[in-house]
């Protein structure tokens, strides 16, 4: 296994829209997978997708732990809320319902900034596992919007090209000013 160089906002990788993979068993894409995790892990992400590490392929890997997810939820309503670490090649998003709910982003391409991004909060991913297994799931919240991150990359986009205003596009050590006390 290996860490990878992260591609950073205006490398063309980023902006190029990524192709399908064809063969899920090649030892290729089960390295590239392998070390797409780890360097997610060591950069301390929720998510990461290939065009990120130089590979234009539709690969993403996440994760929306517990701890991401909005304390006031009742635990038997999480469950959409939250996914384990989490392998998809070739994902297809459906929006469930397209009512925007607007949240911080960051990405690994773009070091030491937020921005605030409104997205639909409730859809439907599918795509293939590592072992070409199907994975279909509902997904709100946080858990929503880390797979949509992740899938514009795919699509060649950032979230900066999703947001509505750049005044609340920030640098992540000033995010303080935007949250209420408690
Ligand atoms: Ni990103």
């Amino acid at each position: 296994m290996a860490i990878l160089k992260i591609a950073r906002m205006g490398h063309p990788v980023l902006a190029t829209p990524a192709l399908v993979v064809p063969d899920l068993k090649s030892p290729e894409i089960r390295r590239l997978v392998n070390d797409m995790v780890e360097t997610m892990i060591d950069a301390n992400g929720a998510g990461l997708a290939a065009p990120q590490v130089h590979v234009p392929l539709r690969v993403v890997v996440f994760q929306a732990p517990d701890g991401r997810t909005d304390p006031g939820l009742a635990d038997e309503e999480k469950f959409d809320h939250t996914a384990p670490l989490t392998v998809l090649i070739n994902p297809e998003i459906e929006i469930l319902d397209p009512a925007p709910e607007g949240g911080w982003e960051g990405c690994l391409s773009v070091p030491g900034l937020r921005g605030w991004v409104e997205r639909p909060a409730h859809i439907r991913y599918r795509g293939l596992g590592i072992e070409g297994e199907t994975i279909e799931r509902v997904a709100r919240g946080f858990h929503a919007r880390v797979v949509q991150h992740e899938c514009d990359h795919l699509d060649g986009r950032l979230y900066t090209s999703r947001m509505g205003d750049l005044s609340r596009l920030i640098f992540e050590s000033e995010i303080r000013h935007f949250q209420v006390a408690s």
